[in-house]
């Protein structure tokens, strides 16, 4: 068996009547990263801070190295490194003095590595925190999570913030622990963002997880839309099997917007192609897509019952 660094299973937590987390039940094995998806206030941050022992679950198992997540933190926060949904950092400190304080707050020390990450996420560390931007002072937390050394990290939403270069070191340097045989639960709200690194997702909505499993198993979940322009009229685009929604933008339907199966892919290609493609765009299934997608199979899943 696998081994679990990280086991939740049927976590709760009430905040007085509001019942945040209803049924969190999910694992992350050695080495694996897994993307924990789902909307605002879906409770995501909740999770994360009942994992760090930070709030109390009212119901519920969770063991991180296999201790109690509640009475064994101390001993678990040897071998982890996080980086909170909001980052706090000390206005009056430099970047690079928070930098160190956050590493001997966890019994490190500045490393070569941490130069490394300063430089590769363009960080000027002299400047006071309070001057830097939202996205620096992410990045801030993100070089002392990095450049610790940690059996387990943990990062809410990571990238929010970060502008395209940057979220491509982030994404380079989760692929670098992953190759470590390092294990990583990564929070989002946007699954493109995410999917590149994760091995497996976990879907949460409204505090309960209702999908886990890796992104091509969930594949009969996802459609890809498809933005086409052709020279000839894609009239009978309708009629094809795996096509369900068109949209044409021009009276000579030569330009559609398409909603197709990922299954059907190659025969709708074909198809396409036949007509003379002039312009092609796929955009990738949104979270949006993905829940709605879901509720649609629930609902035809309840019918057959
Ligand atoms: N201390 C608290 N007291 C009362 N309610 C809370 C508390 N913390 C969180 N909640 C509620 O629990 C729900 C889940 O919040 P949580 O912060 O975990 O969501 P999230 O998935 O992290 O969202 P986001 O994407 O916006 O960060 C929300 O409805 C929130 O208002
Ligand atoms: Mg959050």
């Amino acid at each position: 068996m696998e081994k679990q660094i990280i086991s939740l299973n049927k976590v709760e937590k009430r905040f007085g009547k509001f019942q945040a987390l209803k049924d969190i039940t999910f694992t992350v094995n050695k080495g694996e990263v897994l993307g924990f998806i789902g909307p605002n206030g879906s409770g995501k941050s909740t999770t994360i801070r009942i994992l760090l022992g930070m709030l109390k679950k009212s119901g519920g198992e969770a063991t991180i190295f296999g201790k109690d997540v509640w009475k064994e933190d101390t001993e678990i926060h040897k071998n982890i490194s996080y980086v909170p949904g909001d980052v706090y950092l000390w206005p009056n400190l430099t970047g690079g003095e928070i930098i160190d304080l956050l590493l001997r707050l966890n019994g490190q020390q500045r490393t070569h590595r941490t130069e490394e990450l300063i430089e590769k996420f363009q960080l000027d560390p002299k400047k006071k925190a309070r001057t830097y931007s939202k996205g620096n002072r992410q990045k801030i937390a993100l070089v002392a999570a990095l450049s610790q050394e940690a059996e387990l990290y943990i990062f809410d939403e990571p990238t929010s913030g970060l502008d395209p270069l940057n979220e491509k070191t982030f994404q380079e340097e989760v692929l670098k622990l992953k190759e470590a045989g390092k294990s990583i639960l990564l929070s989002s709200h946007i699954l493109s963002e995410v999917e590149k690194m994760c091995d497996r997702i976990a879907i949460i909505r409204e505090g309960e997880i209702i999908e886990t499993g890796d992104l091509v198993s969930m594949r009969h979940l996802t459609r890809m839309e498809l933005t086409v322009e052709t020279r000839n009229s894609l009239d009978d685009v309708e009629q094809l099997a795996g096509v369900h929604k068109v949209d044409f933008s021009d009276d000579t339907h030569q330009r559609a917007v398409l909603s197709v199966d990922r299954e059907q892919m190659t025969q709708i290609m074909d198809f396409l192609a036949e007509k003379q493609i002039i312009n092609l765009i796929s955009t990738p299934p949104t979270l949006e897509d993905l829940f709605m997608r879901y509720y649609e199979k629930q609902g035809a899943d309840s019918h057959e019952a």
